[in-house]
């Protein structure tokens, strides 16, 4: 199959210019002027954008958590990633404790089979060094494009590590250059917070972020910085919601230590108060970290803009309220954690971020295709439109308006985070390595479609010979 895109805008993170692009089997094989080629597929993209499809390194599918399962499987959530212009991802395999790594990567594999609608790869999630997992384990996962490990430093007797499993996974990182990726919070103080306020009978929504100050944040975040440069590995730090996690990150970067961050979309635009809303609405706001007080916001957008932190994710980690959420209607620290998002990034960092003059189209390019691609060992087979790289690519209209709505998205979440929030540009067309993924507002590729792509090590880069598994 050939695709012909005529007369978009390019923007990557470098360029923005006029130009076709033309698409033959899955790769780009020319960019040009006026190019004189015969398609299968033309698109007219006068007035369009045309962008690399965004990456999305931080999503929970089908991830049982909090006492439940996350209600987005590969299928809904995909889907719901492909009308938002993500055509990949990147998705947390949960060690089970007492489970072998080879085990849980099955089980994970086995959830996307025949279901995939765009391409992933897997981070690991560490949770059992002792009973579980060895260390030589562990160091052959990059042989198996499993580029990446992650550690939890919060929700102590479920997925939290000790600072000794988090130091040997280091030491391992820093042999096999994988990425060290943390969920910092420090999780032994919190759970003593979450005892006492339970103790004292404070059980609603709000308690959540009292329970989690951004203290707990910084403090877990500056430890995880300072570990790893003992170990020597490179760190990444997901999920940072406010100042006082953002400034050691600063710091580190500043002094040229191997730290890299990023934010979600939802921390630019909820905060604190939502957890009060009443009859338990609130509960819809429960992630972790938590929503912070506004003031973090403008931390956050400065910090995108100045590559303190280099990525925007999702961390779409979606429940019901109606069934999920509720079971924490008498006691907060029975509240899934976690949220819907990977369907409203693009519209809502577009929306806010360029359009407020916030970043450039350019910065946008960067944070939710090309710094994840890169970062992750996608790059330049994913986040970039060049000759060579994969066919993923966004047509996207800037005019075009949108209401975000739980009654039009494509996630199985009864709710949305962003309800009732009207954006101006939304993705047109979606491809995916030149198969049309997104047209006229429905999904036009069958589940299946999707690939299991093995990542390339940190700093190194994925070239086609190296791709992907069905
Ligand atoms: O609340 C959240 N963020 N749920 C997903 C798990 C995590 O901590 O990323
Ligand atoms: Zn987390
Ligand atoms: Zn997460």
């Amino acid at each position: 199959m050939s695709v012909l895109i005529r007369g978009g805008r390019i923007v990557t993170a470098a360029d923005d210019y006029v130009a076709d692009v033309y698409a033959e089997g899955e790769r780009i094989s020319l960019i040009g002027e006026s190019l004189d080629v015969q398609a299968d597929k033309v698109i007219d993209a006068a007035g369009k954008y045309v962008l690399p499809g965004c990456v999305d390194p931080h999503t929970h599918l089908d991830m049982p958590f909090g006492g439940t399962v996350t209600i987005d499987d590969v299928e809904s959530g995909q889907t719901s990633a492909a009308f938002g212009g993500t055509t990949c991802h990147v998705d947390f395999v949960i060690q089970g404790k007492g489970q072998s790594f080879a085990e849980a990567l099955d089980t994970w594999h086995e959830k996307r089979n025949g279901k995939a609608v765009i391409d992933n790869g897997f981070h690991m999630a560490v949770t059992d060094l002792v009973e579980g997992g060895t260390l030589d384990e562990l160091a052959s996962l990059p042989d198996q494009g499993v580029t990446s490990y992650k550690l939890f430093m919060a929700y102590k007797g479920a997925l939290m590590v000790d600072d000794e499993t988090l130091f040997r996974t280091m030491e391992v990182a820093a042999e096999t250059g994988a990425l060290v990726m943390v969920h910092a919070e420090n999780g032994d103080a919190i759970d003593v917070l979450v005892k006492q306020a339970l103790a004292a009978g404070n059980t609603e929504p709000k308690y959540h972020a009292l329970t989690r100050p951004p203290e707990t944040e910084g403090e877990a975040t500056n430890r995880a910085i300072q570990l790893a440069r003992v170990a020597g590995s490179p760190l990444y730090v997901v999920h940072v919601s406010c100042r006082e996690a953002v400034e050691p990150i600063q710091l580190a970067r500043e002094k040229g230590w191997n730290v890299h961050g990023e934010t979600c979309t939802q921390y630019f635009f909820v905060d604190d108060t939502f957890l009060e809303r009443p009859d338990f609405e609130g509960a819809k706001w429960v992630y972790t970290p938590p929503p912070r007080p506004k003031e973090n916001q403008d931390v956050l957008w400065n910090a995108v803009r100045t590559d303190v932190l280099s990525v925007i994710s999702t961390d779409h980690c979606a429940f019901l309220w109606d069934g999920q959420k509720t079971m924490g209607r008498d006691d907060f620290s029975k509240i899934p954690n976690g949220g819907p998002g990977l369907e409203n990034r693009l519209h809502m960092i577009h929306e806010f971020g360029v359009r407020h003059g916030r970043i450039t189209l350019n910065r946008l390019v960067e944070l939710l295709c090309t710094n994840p691609a890169k970062l992750f060992g996608l790059y330049p087979r994913k986040g970039t439109i060049a000759v060579g790289t994969d066919a993923d690519i966004v047509v996207f209209d800037p005019e075009r308006r949108h209401t975000i709505s739980a009654s039009t998205h494509h996630s199985k979440s009864d709710y949305n985070l962003f309800e009732g929030t009207e954006v101006t540009g939304s993705p047109e067309v979606v491809l995916l390595r030149g198969h049309p993924l997104v047209e006229d507002g429905e999904l036009v590729a069958e589940p299946g479609i999707g690939q299991f792509v093995k990542r390339a090590r940190f700093g190194e880069e994925l070239r086609p010979a190296t791709a992907a598994t069905a």
